[in-house]
């Protein structure tokens, strides 16, 4: 099993899914850059959970706070103490450190001595300076997790949008974690993203949400097609230092059943703690003026790790070739185009005019492909346009690709392994009738479409 990680950290560095952080300087332990197709899959992740919880829901809104936030804010969240520290224990011999509360370590796998030193705290939020002096004065921290962003905010939106409970705040960033043991490719690293949610509740009605929320995400990822998933509830002494109670979404990766998400009742210590040390009081007032400090439940994952588990569950050895068998929707290429011979102008121009037709009066790049009308095109000119608005008439591809090396057979193993779920071939039919092929991923099979209908043909698909 483990030899299935490899091969996927070996494609995904040929193909630009994934590269060692600052590799040309040695690398940098924990940390890595996502290439042109793994950017593309990462967004998608991003984007999907964004609509789901975000753009289809009425009660959920988003933000986008500082990474970078006062440290009194990691003081009331029990950031800086005992709460966000790992238990390190290291090698006697060779000095490689452990996380101890996570493995049990018998055997250095380094060095194979078996002598420990006794288990110490180690607290993983990175350090940094603010300003030109480095004193205590000046310490600050890269935020080890986005949720208090969204908590110091609760009472803007509320004052800001007149939402009422039950609402969420939602929101996707960075976060920081000086991890004793960067380990298992991009599962765990030490700068990653987050996806965070926190779901304020009346503090009665605190189970029924989190259990509907544990639903509501576990369905999430089965509609993605990840199918080795299941639902793990935490003992007591496994839960974060917030938590009344925490569900793990598993996957089930080469290394082991392993978290990728994790749904928490939260309770109301972060609203409690950060009234006591802001000052400020952050109840609330329900319709019929009672006053509670909500519970919060928290469903919060991380892009690269399911980046990793969607990889692994696409992955597929079918006899002479490779393919990433990607939901559509995830997929970084949706359609490759090609003509039939690159060397023959008639079939080559023709493909440019079907590439451009799957292209035109379209946003790319940065994710979605979406067409605009002339007054939408306007507006997103001088800066007003909004994915959500209505006058978008869909999102159809986040990327179409060209490719005219080698013969046909080279080229549909070439987009197999990057998970293109289609691809149109130009040849001299077409020139005929105007259909072209299409060759499903999966299946491998090609079916002839007319070009007209190419558009709506794949907007049905990825429906
Ligand atoms: N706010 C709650 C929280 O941060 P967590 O279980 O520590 O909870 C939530 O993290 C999710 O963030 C994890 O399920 C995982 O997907 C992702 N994550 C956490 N630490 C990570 C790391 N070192 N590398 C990559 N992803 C990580």
């Amino acid at each position: 099993m483990e030899k299935k990680l490899e091969k996927i950290v070996s494609l995904t560095k040929r193909r630009g899914f994934v590269f060692p952080g600052s590799e040309i300087y040695g690398g940098l332990s924990g940390f890595y850059d996502y290439g042109p197709l793994g950017a593309e899959l990462k967004f998608n992740i991003k984007q999907e959970w964004w609509k789901e919880i975000v753009q289809n829901r009425d009660d959920v809104v988003g933000l986008s706070s500082a990474i970078i936030m006062n440290p009194k804010v990691w003081e009331a969240s029990g950031h800086l103490g005992e709460g966000f520290a790992d238990l390190l224990i290291e090698c006697k011999k060779c000095h490689k450190r452990y996380k101890a509360d996570e493995d049990e370590i018998k055997v250095c796998e380094n060095c194979g001595s078996k002598e420990f030193t006794e288990p110490r705290r180690f607290n993983i939020l990175f350090k940094t300076f603010i300003g030109p002096v480095e004193d205590s004065a000046s310490t600050a921290y890269l935020r080890g997790e986005t949720t208090p962003g969204i908590i110091v905010n609760f009472k803007n939106i509320i004052d800001s949008t007149g939402i009422k409970i039950p609402f969420g705040i939602a929101q996707v960033g960075k976060s920081f974690r000086n991890e004793i043991n960067p380990k298992d490719f991009i599962f765990r690293t030490r700068e990653f993203e987050q996806m965070e949610l926190e779901y304020f509740v009346k503090p009665q009605d605190a189970d029924k949400y989190f259990n509907e929320w544990v639903d509501l995400r576990m369905d999430w990822y089965k509609k993605l097609g990840l199918k080795n998933i299941r639902k793990r509830e935490q003992s007591k002494e496994e839960r974060a230092h917030y938590s009344n109670a925490t569900a793990d979404i598993e996957y089930e990766f080469p290394f082991g059943w392993k978290e990728i998400e994790g749904i928490a009742n939260r309770g109301d210590f972060d609203l409690k703690n950060h009234s006591k040390y802001s000052g400020e009081d952050l109840s609330y007032t329900g319709e019929s003026g009672e006053k509670f400090v909500p519970y919060i439940i928290e469903p919060s994952a991380g892009p690269e790790r399911l980046m990793l588990a969607f990889l692994c569950e696409a992955y597929n050895e079918e006899k002479d070739r490779v393919v990433l068998k990607l939901n559509p929707k995830l997929a970084p290429v949706k359609v490759a185009v090609f003509p039939l011979l690159a060397n023959k102008p008639e079939l080559v121009k023709k493909a440019k005019e079907t590439l451009n037709l799957l292209k035109r009066d379209s946003v790319i790049g940065t994710g979605a492909i979406i067409d605009l009308s002339i007054e939408e095109k306007l507006e997103a000119k001088n800066g007003f346009y909004n994915l959500t608005v209505s006058g978008v008439r869909g999102s159809i591809f986040s990327k179409v690709a060209w490719d005219d090396r080698g013969n046909i057979g080279k080229r549909y193993y070439s987009q197999d392994e990057i998970g293109t779920p289609w691809c149109v071939t130009i040849d001299y039919q077409t020139l005929e009738d105007n259909t072209v092929t299409i060759r499903d991923r999966d299946t491998t099979e090609q079916e002839r479409i007319k070009v007209e209908n190419l558009k709506n043909h794949f907007q049905e698909k990825l429906k």
